[in-house]
């Protein structure tokens, strides 16, 4: 298993946290309650975590594949998004504002393979639902029918597309705060609503969101005190990232959370492996095997039992050695 090195060390979690009691066993404190876990999460069922009390915080994060999303779904998540993340973290873009709607339904349909109970969101790009509520209904029509998702999720204030989108039968995941979409209005990846008024005009978006039809918000690089205030109004659950822990679920980009991407990290961002530097090494010792010939070894090849003398050869070989 990784050890955790350098960045923020994780705190023990609840099921691993030693007891307080001396001498006896350890004992786990009381795990957050919920009345249902589904087989299989829906938009309904996320929706009403915000108004069940004592309802265990939401799970989501981003997958970008096939193999990303059966790992994320074998471990319990609730909700995978296929974030325009994908720009940055697997194409290898300096922001997300390029990826196309095509490149994204690739993904999109690689991560529907991999999935059992998770619910699939598709983010729908910079320029998909920028020109009105017609595009964005056409381009979340092609994520659901070609990719399979099963909702959706816009960046900013725009209560008529979730409108339009929810008429569409279309769930729609709503995302406020650093919308890494809005880069240029905001000059820069910056925290935002800081102050009076930047507040307010966030909650007042979030509760126009609610009111269009979003089934949940997510709440990105805001202080956890506004995160929290919004948390508490709202009936759609929140789903925070650098938002603090009062919202109603976390969500983690994937490489980051592995440690797959190894370029400063947002403070929010807390690795659970280190993931690229164990695949560094793994490769640099393949290369070295393969320079010294330790690799293939003899095991690792095939022989050609037709070639009559070379079974008896291998046989005292194993004998003999
Ligand atoms: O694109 C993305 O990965 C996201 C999450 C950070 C919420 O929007």
């Amino acid at each position: 298993m990784a050890t955790f090195q350098g960045g923020k060390t994780p705190q023990p979690s609840p099921s691993t946290a030693p007891g307080l009691s001396s001498g006896g066993p350890a004992q786990d404190p009381p795990k957050p309650k919920t009345r249902h876990q589904p087989k299989k999460v829906t938009a309904p069922w996320v929706r009403g975590r915000a108004v069940e009390a004592d309802a265990q915080p939401l799970v989501m994060v981003t997958a970008y594949d096939y193999p990303q999303a059966r790992t994320a779904d074998a471990a319990g998540v609730d909700l995978v998004l296929v974030g325009d993340s994908l720009a940055m973290v697997v194409l290898g873009h300096d922001d997300t504002l390029s990826l196309t709607v095509d490149e994204m339904l690739h993904h999109v349909k690689a991560v529907r393979r991999g999935l059992k109970r998770a619910l699939l969101i598709a983010d729908m790009p910079y320029g998909s639902f920028h020109l009105g509520e017609r595009q964005a209904v056409e381009n979340a029509i092609r994520f659901v029918k070609e990719g399979g998702a099963e909702a959706v999720k816009i960046e900013g204030a725009r209560p008529e597309v979730v409108a339009a989108l929810t008429a569409a039968e279309i769930p729609v995941m709503a995302h406020l705060g650093l919308t890494p979409q809005s880069l240029h209005q905001f000059g820069g990846f910056k925290v935002q609503g800081r102050g009076d008024d930047a507040a307010e005009s966030l909650l007042q978006a979030a509760r126009a969101m609610q009111e269009a039809g979003a089934f949940s918000l997510v709440l990105e690089c805001i202080p956890s005190d506004l995160a929290q205030q919004v948390s508490a109004e709202l009936r759609i659950p929140t789903i925070g990232i650098g938002a603090g822990v009062g919202c109603h679920g976390q969500v983690l980009v994937y490489h980051d959370l592995l440690g797959l991407e190894d370029r400063l990290a947002p403070r929010f961002v807390r690795r659970y492996a280190h993931q690229g530097s164990d695949a560094r090494q793994a490769i640099e010792a393949f290369a070295d095997d393969v320079r010294h010939r330790r690799f293939p070894s003899r095991d690792e090849s095939y022989a050609d039992p037709s070639r009559s003398n070379r079974p008896v050869v291998e046989t005292l070989e194993k004998i003999y050695g």
